[in-house]
């Protein structure tokens, strides 16, 4: 049976969480980057929850905490300020991240009054939405301009952003109870170390294995997660594939996690029958990957109608 309990509001204060009792911390919680205008994503999350969240966690839990490349200086600030040990920064690297650009050359065409050529012509497709291919058929022509004007001409191709190709995942840890080494801190709360055991990558068929002693069981995980294969002949990483928005009917949540990847999470930070909080929890990707490893599973989300699918996916499990 999945063991798990969810609330339908605010995670401020962590009601009816007691302390010391969560094994470890999973969280996407809002970046402050206004992603997609949705107002939950407006501001960081204030210090005070991560406060809450070191009183529920037992000493020497560990933490995950997903955060955007623009600010995640500001993340780990707040974290380190509430007390938690940085141990870590995980990158989830992919290939098909878009660029946040303008085309600045145009821009000083209209800034100067000078109309850009025109050059060609194409059809606006919305790769995500589950009627992109309705739209193609039925989207509008769009121009292909080239600047006109000749401060315009100097500056084809110019932009304001690089193609983004990581996210980041901050690893934190709360400290061990005062006094304790490591194994007395495990004996006594059953936390205080990562399990690699569980996340290890089995080597690859007629791959030599590594060191003197090899593990049977592959390489330690590294702080690297990919999305796609790299043919450089040095590809050792777990690898999880983005998840479209609507890859489930049902859920709509605009920054849904592949399960895969919160599962890598869960097996990495905890251990079977412990108990894994998310005061962020959106539709439930971590709760989901919490049952689905027999974990026990606690998670807050303010929005109704998230929460509402987070509660659908859990049951379902
Ligand atoms: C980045 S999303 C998490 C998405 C999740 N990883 C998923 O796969 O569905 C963050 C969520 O936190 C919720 N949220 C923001 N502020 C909150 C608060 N104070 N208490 C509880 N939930 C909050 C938002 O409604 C949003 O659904």
């Amino acid at each position: 049976m999945p063991d798990f309990k969810i609330y339908n509001k605010n995670c401020y204060g962590l009601t009816g969480i007691s302390k010391h009792t969560i094994d470890a911390l999973i969280t996407d919680p809002p970046y402050g980057i206004s992603y997609q205008n949705n107002e939950w994503d407006k501001a960081l999350p204030d210090k005070k929850i991560w406060m809450d969240c070191l009183t529920v966690l037992k000493p020497g839990a560990f933490g995950a905490v997903f955060s955007s490349v623009r600010l995640m200086h500001r993340m780990m600030v707040n974290l380190e300020d509430s007390g938690f040990i940085i141990k870590d920064v995980l990158f989830w690297s992919y290939l098909n991240g878009m660029p946040k650009s303008r085309d600045v050359a145009l821009d000083i065409d209209k800034e100067l009054g000078v109309a850009s050529k025109k050059v060609g012509a194409y059809k606006y497709v919305q790769g995500y939405k589950k009627h992109g291919a309705e739209n193609y058929k039925t989207g509008k022509e769009k121009h292909i301009l080239s600047p006109a004007s000749e401060i315009g001409v100097q500056y084809k191709g110019s932009g304001l952003g690089i193609k983004p190709a990581y996210e980041p995942i901050i690893l934190i840890q709360k400290p061990l109870e005062k006094k304790l080494s490591v194994a007395q801190n495990i004996i006594k709360y059953g936390t205080g170390a990562l399990n690699l055991e569980e996340t290890r990558l089995p080597y690859e068929k007629g791959e030599g294995k590594v060191g003197h002693n090899p593990h049977p069981k592959g390489r330690v995980a590294a702080n690297i997660i990919r999305t796609d294969a790299i043919d450089d002949g040095y590809d050792k990483f777990f690898m999880v594939p983005k998840v479209r928005q609507h890859a489930e009917d049902f859920n709509h949540h605009p920054t849904l996690k592949p399960v895969a990847l919160m599962q890598h999470l869960v097996k990495l930070l905890s251990r079977e029958n412990q108990m894994v909080l998310d005061p962020f929890m959106g539709s439930g990707s971590t709760g989901l990957a919490c049952v689905t490893l027999h974990r026990k599973f606690a998670g807050f989300e303010i929005d109704k109608t998230y929460f509402n699918i987070a509660k659908k996916r859990l049951k379902k499990g």
